[in-house]
């Protein structure tokens, strides 16, 4: 009762990998009964011929690429009916759920779909998603054949690129949040429905922003033909709350659609912001916000390290050439910045933003006292405004106004909110230690 049979049935019962051992060894005496288990195992069963010697033609993928390319797999899979396998030895394929703002698309990140010779191309051929954990590209497209069939490999690679970059851009012309996790990911978001009216700005800060914006809109064809390049830099310096973050989303807002934007915040840039850039490759003109670039663009004198530094001047008019992209940043203090960061072609156009004059200040107010404005004389409650008060300031007067008062607002109960002096943190003072 004890016959070889008997002792592989009781140590396949104890230990998995002799059973996997057993299962695989049993696939090859029985001619694969069951799917194959391993990537190579799927290779040899598809193309009949051991994995080594076989060819692929493979490209690497960044995050948006990566989900494209998912879905005209996924497409070309459910056209023919593909069987499909593992590409990591003994996990199954592999689809992620992607929330596109609200829709989803699931697509395959880690599979293998093998197309029989007159489906995908006129050869056999095995298209591979793969998904990388430490390479400078999150993820990369194979499509493997025999050497004879090198070129139906390469026929299906292009076939598969060229829908991503179609029918299945789904990230161009969206509003991206890069997050600061590696590898980069692009997630879509919304921005506030703020127009140009919401912000009170000098006529000359609009007109210098549309100076540059229009190297990319109306001036882009001469730009391209006098080979001046149509990537653009603008950088908005100002103390914090005079509206920078606000000028670049009303922009951003503006051009989306038409352009593809993607909003990096200081801590994705310090770590993603080559990334960034190669995106922008595939997704169109594109305009990336930087925000808070003095936070990791420090100066070189002044002993500041990392490798965010070397990035920024790399993609910025550096080594790395991209075009179709306008950046805006800003800075609370660009003489902190490195002078190579700043010096132009790098950032063609730096715009002061400074705290409202008390005209403004008083547009400012109305804007966010909205329907109770009437009911208040804003010129006389700016004339009490101590210097310096920013855009950000003034809406907290109305936010501290609205609270004490709500709908009940005269312009003395404004000016007393004004003179508490509540709506700006007070100066840390005293010991703390
Ligand atoms: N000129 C302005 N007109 C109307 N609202 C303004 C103006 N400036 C600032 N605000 C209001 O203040 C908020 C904060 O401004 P914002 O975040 O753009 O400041 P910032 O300059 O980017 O500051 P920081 O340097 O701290 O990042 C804005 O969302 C907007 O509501
Ligand atoms: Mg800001």
């Amino acid at each position: 009762m004890s016959g070889p049979g008997e002792v592989a049935r009781r140590l396949a019962a104890e230990e998995p990998a002799v059973r996997r051992a057993l299962t695989l060894l049993g696939e090859l005496l029985t001619g694969a009964a069951t799917a194959p288990s391993t990537a190579s195992g799927f290779l040899e069963a598809s193309l009949g011929r051991p994995h080594t010697s076989l060819v692929v033609e493979r490209v690497d993928l960044t995050h948006t690429q990566a989900v494209s390319v998912g879905a005209a797999v996924a497409d070309l899979v459910a056209a023919h009916g593909a069987e499909l396998g593992p590409v990591a030895d003994g996990e199954a394929p592999t689809w992620a759920r992607i929330d596109l703002d609200g829709e989803h698309v699931s697509v395959p990140t880690s599979a293998a779909a093998h197309f029989p010779a007159g489906t995908a191309a006129g050869a056999d051929v095995v298209v591979q998603l793969v998904q990388h954990d430490y390479e400078p590209e999150p993820a990369s497209l194979r499509v493997v054949a025999r050497p004879a069939d090198h070129a139906a490999a390469r026929e299906v690679c292009d076939a598969v690129l060229a829908t991503a970059r179609t029918e299945k851009a789904f990230f161009r012309g969206r509003v991206l949040h890069a997050s600061s996790r590696l590898p980069l990911q692009l997630e879509p978001t919304r921005l506030a429905t703020a127009g140009r009216d919401d912000l009170v700005l000098p006529a000359e800060v609009w007109a210098e922003v549309d100076a540059n914006v229009a190297a990319m809109t109306t001036r882009a064809p001469v730009m391209r033909d006098l080979g001046l390049g149509t990537n653009r830099g603008i950088l908005l310096a100002g103390p914090p709350g005079v509206g920078k973050s606000a000028l670049s989303r009303v922009v951003a807002r503006e051009l989306a659609g038409a352009f593809t934007v993607v909003i990096v915040d200081a801590a994705a840039a310090s770590t993603v912001l080559r990334q960034v850039y190669r995106e922008t490759a595939d997704l169109g003109p594109a305009v990336v916000v930087l925000e808070d670039v003095d936070l990791y663009l420090g100066d070189r004198k002044a002993g500041a390290r990392g490798t965010a530094l070397a990035d920024f001047l790399a993609v910025l008019d550096g080594t790395e050439a991209y075009t179709d992209v306008l950046t805006i940043a800003s800075t609370n203090d660009p003489a902190a910045l490195d002078a190579a960061a700043t010096r132009s072609a790098r950032f063609d156009a730096v715009i002061h933003l400074r705290a409202p004059e008390p005209a403004a200040c008083a547009r400012i107010l109305d804007r966010y006292l909205g329907a109770l404005a009437g009911d208040v004389d804003t010129t006389a409650v700016a004339a009490a405004l101590p210097e310096g008060v920013t855009g950000a300031d003034l809406r907290e007067v109305v936010r501290r106004a609205v609270l004490e008062h709500g709908r009940e607002l005269t312009t003395a109960r404004v000016r007393a909110v004004v003179a508490a002096g509540r709506w700006r943190p007070a100066p840390l003072a005293g010991q703390y230690l």
